[in-house]
Formats: C-alpha cells, structure tokens, sequence
C-alpha cells in the first residue's frame, strides 16, 4: 500500500512533464539564504548526494547531472524532487548501474529532504521574484 502514490508518480511524470505547476516551487522560507545553505550542508554531508551527483551537483558515473535541466525521472518540479530524494530512483536509465537509495529511517528528517531538495531545485531553476526573500524592513528614522 505505501508504495502506491510513488507507483502513481511514476505513472503520472511522463503527462506532467509538459505541464509542470507554476507554483510547484518550494516556499518561501525554504528558499530563504539559511534554508539554503542547510541544504547545501545536507547535499554534502548526510545526505550523502555529492558521493554520487558530485560536488557541485554536475553528475558523474554513479549519479545524473542535476544541474541542467534534463529530468530523467520526473518533471523536474520541486514535488518530484522530493519524491526522488525520499523515494529514491530503483531504476536508473542514464549511465548508472546502481540505484538511487531510498532515504533510511533516521537519515533526514522530511524537512531536511525538502531543504536538500529545495537546493537541488536551484541548481536549474531561478528563484521567483515573488519568492524572493524580502529586505528587511528599513527602521523608522527617529529624527
Ligand atoms: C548511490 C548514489 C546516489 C546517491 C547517494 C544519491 N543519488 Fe540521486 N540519483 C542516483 C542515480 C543512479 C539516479 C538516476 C540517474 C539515471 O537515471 O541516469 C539519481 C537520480 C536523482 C534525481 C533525478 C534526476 C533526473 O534526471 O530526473 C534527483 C533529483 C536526485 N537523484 C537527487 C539526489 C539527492 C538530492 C540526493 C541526496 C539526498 C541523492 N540524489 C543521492 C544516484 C544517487
């Protein structure tokens, strides 16, 4: 039973590739500088991504590029992202001969997975104008 809204994702990537959500974007704080850089860390370190995606997320012989803009498994949106970082990919299709393990219990917690995918998202995505952090508020002058 679980493995059914994945099995439906798979399903469904192929007729949402042309039609990928204009806000399948991740939110607002999850693009915030911190958040971000909490994703990097992630990517890095116990996510364990860079093993395989390389250090900056251009691919290499155990892992696709992430950064160009071709999606093999997926539309490329945010939601797919997450599904891909939580799920993992069972079958690779680009080069790779082993598959993308699925996340282990313990290993991210799902915010950590939408931050780290959050990341992955702007390696090939510009961040919206509206989602752009906004500058702090400037301070009433008191004189
Ligand atoms: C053991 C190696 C390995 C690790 C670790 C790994 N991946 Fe992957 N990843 C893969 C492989 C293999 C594929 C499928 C590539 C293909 O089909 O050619 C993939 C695919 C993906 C895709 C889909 C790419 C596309 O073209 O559709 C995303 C997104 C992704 N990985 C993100 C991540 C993130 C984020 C992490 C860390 C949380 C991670 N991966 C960890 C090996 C890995």
């Amino acid at each position: 039973m679980r493995a059914q809204p994945l099995l439906l994702l798979l399903l469904a990537a192929p007729v949402a590739a042309a039609a990928q959500a204009p806000d399948d974007t991740p939110n607002a704080a999850e693009l915030s500088d911190s958040s971000l850089a909490m994703g990097k860390a992630l990517f890095h370190g116990a996510g364990n991504c860079s093993t395989c995606h390389g250090e900056a997320g251009r691919g290499s012989d155990r892992g696709a590029n992430l950064t160009d803009g071709v999606w093999r498994h997926g539309n490329g949106g945010f939601l797919s992202i997450v599904e891909q970082v939580v799920h993992g990919v069972d079958h690779p299709t680009g080069g790779p001969t082993t598959p993308m393990p699925r996340l282990t219990v313990g290993q991210l917690s799902y915010r950590q997975a939408r931050s780290v995918a959050a990341y992955v998202w702007t390696l090939s995505h510009a961040i919206p104008a509206s989602l752009r952090p906004s500058p702090s508020p400037s301070r009433p002058r008191t004189r």
